[in-house]
């Protein structure tokens, strides 16, 4: 679905694959000045070859410092997409170590607060009425086995979203989650590899009957970073095809 994104600045994390790579084209052939930031330069270059306009950042976002140091560099943003995450589900809740969880809230959560906070100071001090985008998942809302690191990671960032949105709100800015469940993504494919059987079990519970495309979710991304959702903040948007509605499987 076309946006216009003429004029806009947005930094979007994650770039190099999956969502965030469809979502960075997207945005560039919607009129966007796109910065993309990734941890892979391979995956950007490619991203760069193929919209020579996007302008890629090559950072690990579990570094806080070095990352702060990049992003001050940058301009004055109009959005923000935290979308960089990790996938992390080898541990039961019982067992999970501390690195671990370590590992999974300082790649989903606390980079997503480091860029959030850099970002939104300079939209503060121009006076921009941006928009933040948080990139949770249905594993935020509800649990799943081997679920604890990654799943209170993203139940923590919807609530980052929400604390967001609450104090940005006076500056006009925005600040919201989108929550999908599983996208046929590279990090999919690495759960399937895995074993563990994702797609029959997300098929078989979903009423749509079907996995979630990427373009499905990043549709929902551009509008919320686009005026057309100029009221719409603190949300958590899910995108999971009536998953959640189905305790059980179909009958
Ligand atoms: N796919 C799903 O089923 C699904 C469902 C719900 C929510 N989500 C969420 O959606 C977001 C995107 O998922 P995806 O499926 O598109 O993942 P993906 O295919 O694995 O791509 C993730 C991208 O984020 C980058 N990244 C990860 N950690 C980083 C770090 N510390 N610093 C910089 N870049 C980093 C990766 O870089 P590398 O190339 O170096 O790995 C990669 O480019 C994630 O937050 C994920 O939790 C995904």
């Amino acid at each position: 679905m076309p946006f216009d994104f003429r004029g806009k600045k947005v930094l979007e994390t994650g770039a190099g694959k999956g969502i965030g790579l469809t979502l960075a084209i997207a945005l560039s052939h919607d009129g966007c000045k796109v910065y993309a930031l990734s941890r892979t330069k391979s995956t950007l270059d490619a991203l760069v070859e193929e919209c020579p306009g996007i302008i890629p950042t090559e950072a690990d976002l579990c570094n806080w410092d070095d990352t702060r140091e990049k992003l001050e560099k940058l301009e004055v943003l109009d959005g923000l997409v935290n979308n960089a995450g990790i996938d992390g589900h080898d541990y039961t809740a019982l067992e999970c170590p501390k690195e671990f969880l370590c590992k999974l809230l300082d790649n989903n959560l606390l980079s997503a607060i480091n860029c959030s906070q850099v970002v939104a100071k300079k939209m503060i001090e121009a006076k921009i009425k941006g928009s933040i985008v948080n990139i949770s998942s249905i594993a935020g809302l509800a649990s799943f086995p081997n679920g604890l690191p990654y799943n209170v990671s993203k139940a923590g960032m919807d609530m980052a979203t929400k604390q967001f949105a609450l104090e940005l709100g006076p500056h006009g800015i925005r600040v919201n989650s989108v929550n999908p469940a599983l996208v046929r993504t590279p990090m999919m494919q690495d759960l399937i590899e895995k074993g563990l059987p994702m797609e029959s079990l997300c098929i078989e519970r979903c009423p749509m009957d079907r996995i979630i495309e990427v373009h499905e979710v990043v549709d929902p991304i551009l509008y919320l970073l686009s005026d057309h959702s100029s009221m719409v903040t603190r949300q958590t948007h899910v995108v999971d095809g009536g998953i959640l509605s189905n305790i059980t499987v179909k009958i």
